[in-house]
């Protein structure tokens, strides 16, 4: 076994990774990126239709005004300070990548070129505000490529495919993490002072989904079982526009353009759902939208999906009809959303400059996850008890700037906002902190449960258990949920996790690369995160941003101003059960702009 030192660990080379690793290397930290992946393989690179920023290139345009949008959008579960960090910290933070040379569309005047996105206005919800800068479809990709190339310039060092999988705590202090190369199996530990996860999110809970197969939640697992809660569990992002079946993303940027979202008997229907902003409502409510076309019998064909239509001659009648001089042709679709394009034709056979595209709602986003302050420090419970030396930034952080639904491109923004004020305090912190020394062989637990995994025997190979668990959380805590469906996905769940714990089939018995073993391992961290979800869920009496219950329909401001807490008996592999979860709904939501201004005050949301 290896162990190394370094001030700054972390986990993860997304964007909140890099962005962390970046600052906290500037600001004088000796720092190692552990990445289980090639970083620019990260999943930051499939964020497509641009980074929201009220740089107001192409009107006007304002932070508050950005501010507002995202407490709205959130369904007022955000937490108020975070949202204007990032909102006015977006406008420094995209210039910055511009001067770092992320090569983002122009202007006729050269300046950065912005789209409208669902749920961004200008002036309090009064129309749409063109926000999102871009580069074609492409703009998560070229983030990635962006920071990877400075970190590589600021000497950043990196241990690429070696899959983090414990966190190493002493006396309640964060001492490093636990990790194995994947290409040896051998097992190594990071010493650290101070540790940021960015490990992104964990939309392969559910079975169509905009996520990569590497979205396993593993940081946010190994965290859960390390005795951090985590925070809104309940609240997770379907994204309206997913291909049919498959899932992959469909960006927002479809609508920015002028797309428009078709049922099958040929209407516009988000006109009736929405009908100041239509298609490009917040994403919760196109996502209901959509389940309510299709279980009311119009979806295409009669069958579970809708169209999207970006073809010239619908948008274009669209676009008269409202007034609007704009005009689309083939060669600005192809320009602007050139990898949807590719996608629909390589994936579907079909031409989105020539027919409309199937699609359907697709798990895509977790607005809960590790809970901090707006340092990206962790905090432990409602008093914002910070534990030392660990810090979380990106998706599989909860700062909460979302509340209970994102608003698209302020993921990109949550990463470098947030990835970069981590990096900025592990750099402060680690100059005034010794190492706290390692405990006695801090690997032996998940080596032992790593052995038992390599060796099990049993009747069932992971992947039925995963199906297994994506399936019943599509039915029980999906778009829709009530008490009796989300109790039966929690029971299906629990003898998921006893048939993981006593009946497990491994073939490949080796060490090298051995895929299966890890693959098993990272379905025991979903399986981890699916029950707390569900937990969460069936707690909260009310609907609010994406958590919709069919039981509970009203939003709860009287009672559920909160964010939930859930935390499981520690321990290393997925044995919780519902009984294990404790429960913390004292954490209140921070209303800090409220206190001075109406506008931010909880309002029944309507678009
Ligand atoms: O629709 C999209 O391009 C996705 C962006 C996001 O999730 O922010």
């Amino acid at each position: 076994m290896k162990t190394h030192q370094y001030e700054a660990v972390v986990v993860g080379a997304g964007g909140a990774g890099l962005m962390a690793a970046l600052y906290a290397s500037k600001g004088g930290a000796n720092v190692a990126v552990i990445s289980k992946l090639y970083p620019t393989r990260s999943h930051t690179g499939t964020a497509q239709g641009g980074i929201g920023a009220a740089l107001g290139n192409l009107e006007e345009d304002k932070p508050l005004w950005h501010a507002f949008d995202t407490v709205k959008g959130g369904d007022y579960l955000a937490d108020q300070n975070a949202a204007k960090v990032l909102a006015e910290e977006a406008i420094d933070a995209v210039i910055e990548l511009e001067l770092m040379g992320l090569p983002f569309d122009r202007t006729d005047e050269g300046r950065i070129s912005q789209r409208r996105f669902g749920g961004h206005t200008s002036n309090f919800g009064e129309k749409p505000v063109r926000r999102a800068c871009h580069a074609a479809d492409r703009t998560g990709h070229m983030i990635l490529q962006t920071l990877y190339q400075q970190c590589i310039k600021q000497e950043v060092k990196f241990f690429d495919e070696f899959h983090v999988v414990d966190v190493i705590v002493n006396n309640g202090v964060c001492v490093g993490v636990v990790a194995v190369e994947l290409g040896t199996g051998e097992f190594h530990v990071f010493h650290s002072k101070a540790t940021l996860f960015a490990t992104g999110g964990w939309g392969r809970v559910w079975s169509v989904t905009s996520n990569a197969h590497s979205l396993t939640g593993d940081g946010a697992a190994v965290a859960l079982r390390r005795g951090v809660p985590m925070q809104d569990m309940e609240f997770f992002q379907f994204h309206p526009t997913g291909i049919y079946r498959m899932g992959i993303l469909i960006t927002e940027g479809v609508r920015g353009e002028g797309g428009v979202l078709i049922n099958g008997r040929g209407e516009r229907f988000m006109e009736k759902y929405a009908p100041n902003i239509k298609d490009l409502a917040s994403r919760d409510v196109i996502s209901r939208s959509i389940y309510l076309e299709i279980r009311e019998g119009r979806g295409v064909k009669g069958k579970d999906y809708v169209y999207l239509d970006i073809t010239p001659e619908t948008v274009n009648r669209y676009l008269a009809e409202a007034g609007e001089t704009r005009r689309i042709d083939r060669e600005t679709v192809e320009k602007k959303l050139p990898d949807i394009l590719d996608f629909c034709r390589t994936y579907l056979g079909v031409d989105p400059v020539k027919e409309p595209m199937p699609i359907q709602p697709t798990a895509h986003y977790a607005m809960g996850g590790i809970p901090t302050n707006v340092d990206a420090e962790v905090v432990l419970d409602d008093n914002w008890t910070v534990m030392p030396g660990i810090y979380a930034a990106g998706e599989v952080a909860c700062v909460s700037c979302h509340g209970a639904n994102r608003l698209g491109t302020n993921s990109l923004v949550d990463l470098v906002v947030f990835g970069r004020r981590g990096g900025m305090a592990m750099a402060k912190y680690v100059k005034g902190a010794d190492f706290v020394s390692l405990p006695a062989n801090p690997a032996r637990e998940i080596e032992a449960e790593f052995e038992r995994i390599r060796t099990s025997k049993g009747k069932t190979r992971p992947g039925e258990l995963r199906s297994a668990m994506q399936k019943t959380m599509m039915e029980g805590v999906g778009v829709f949920r009530e008490a009796s469906g989300m109790q039966t996905t929690l029971n299906t769940l629990q003898e998921l996790k006893r048939r993981y714990q006593t009946d497990l089939h491994i073939d490949d018995t080796g060490r090298q690369f051995n895929t299966d073993v890890i693959e098993a391992w990272e379905l025991g961290c979903l399986l981890d995160l699916a029950e707390s979800t569900a937990v969460s869920a069936l707690n909260r009496t009310e609907s609010r941003g994406a958590h919709s219950r069919e039981d509970y329909k009203a939003r709860d401001d009287e009672n559920w101003m909160v964010h939930t807490l859930i935390s499981r008996k520690p321990g290393l592999a997925p044995d919780g059960g519902a009984g294990d979860y404790e429960l913390n709904t004292k954490k209140k939501v921070d209303q800090s702009l409220a206190e001075t201004d109406d506008r931010f005050k909880p309002k029944v949301r309507s678009y």
